[in-house]
């Protein structure tokens, strides 16, 4: 039973890190990944406990029901899983022997990491496991029982991501805790807490992601439907500040840079809306780009600027993310 589940998972991993899967066989995939997921961990995604989200100070962790359902979204798992691989492959490639990989909040089965235990050996991928949320915890850990996985993930903690102390130094920090234009959800002070306690060696997946604002027309052709102005926000290893680092530590609300935008610059074509857009670059060319999955649908900004006004735009993290807009004459 086991042997014929891990044929099943390695062919999805292949058919998710293959370079040309076209969007049917994606699909298709994907629905056997989530058929898989589901049979060997027991989990019940339309479970009442399981759809309660948990509330935190900096944002939301959401419910495991609703993180068991990540994995369908198509391009997602598929450029995090991709991003994943080629991220291990490469730091064995570099010499290292067993690469460690940190999966911060990987819900109730571990969806992005899952795949490689059918391409890498135990003895050169480890993966730690951190998940603030009980029920998708006692999932993981069936799960991982129940397809005879244990080498793989040797430490699994209950834990916020956002406070977590690490202990043994990771090669890659995996996280995905966000939503749209990084709101709601804890995804930056998840990757600043972390990213704060290793060396400059240490690899993102994802490895940026930027936010920028521009002019958003879904009337016209996809090619023209996005005209950005500038970005304004990146979650990087490059852009990571130390300094708002120890602000977070001490629980105090922080205001990124931003962007100024004048007037000109913000003259607004016929029929565009003011919008966020999110692009995610998981790992070296695996790309999501803006209205390509969940994660970087389009934030629809309050209603057009008056004439002749600039912008100032910025993230900010308060009790929740937050996108301070600021129109001035
Ligand atoms: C968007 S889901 C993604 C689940 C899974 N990694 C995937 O990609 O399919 C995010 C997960 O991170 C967890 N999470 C959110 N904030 C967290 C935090 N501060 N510490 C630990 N886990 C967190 C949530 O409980 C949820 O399981």
């Amino acid at each position: 039973m086991v042997k014929t589940v891990q044929i099943t998972l390695r062919q999805i991993a292949w058919d998710l890190v293959s370079p040309d899967l076209d969007d049917v066989r994606l699909a298709h995939t994907i629905e056997a990944y989530k058929n898989l997921l589901i049979s060997s961990s027991g989990f019940d995604p339309g479970g009442e406990p399981e759809k309660a989200d948990i509330h935190l100070s900096g944002g939301k962790a959401i419910g495991a029901a609703w993180a068991a359902m990540c994995v369908e979204d198509l391009i997602r798992t598929r450029m995090f899983v991709k991003g994943l691989y080629e991220a291990v492959t490469a730091r064995l490639s570099a010499g290292k022997k067993t690469v460690r990989v940190l999966y911060a909040g990987c819900g109730p089965f571990a969806t992005l990491a899952l795949p490689l235990t059918t391409l890498f050996e135990p003895s050169e991928v480890q993966f730690e496991l951190i998940e603030i949320n009980p029920l998708s915890l006692e999932s993981v850990r069936r799960l991982i029982r129940n397809m005879d996985l244990e080498s793989w993930f040797p430490e699994i903690s209950e834990a916020d991501a956002t406070k977590f102390r690490i202990t043994k130094e990771p090669d890659i920090i995996l996280s995905e805790t966000m939503q749209r234009a990084l709101l709601e959800e804890q995804q930056v002070p998840i990757i600043y807490n972390l990213l704060s306690q290793v060396g400059n060696r240490c690899v993102l997946v994802p490895e940026k992601i930027e936010l920028s604002v521009g002019w958003w027309n879904p009337k016209l052709d996809p090619d023209s439907r996005i005209r950005k102005i500038a970005p304004f926000f990146e979650l990087s290893a490059t852009a990571f500040d130390r300094a708002i680092a120890e602000t977070l530590k001490q629980g105090e609300a922080v205001k990124f840079p931003g962007a100024t935008i004048d007037r000109n610059a913000l003259h607004s074509p016929i029929g565009g809306r003011l919008a966020v857009f999110t692009d995610i670059q998981t790992y070296g060319q695996n790309r999501i780009l803006p209205n390509e999955s969940g994660l970087t649908t389009p934030l629809l900004l309050a209603e057009n600027p008056k004439e002749n006004a600039g912008l100032k735009i910025g993230y900010a993290l308060r009790e929740k993310p937050a996108i301070d807009l600021d129109f001035f004459i």
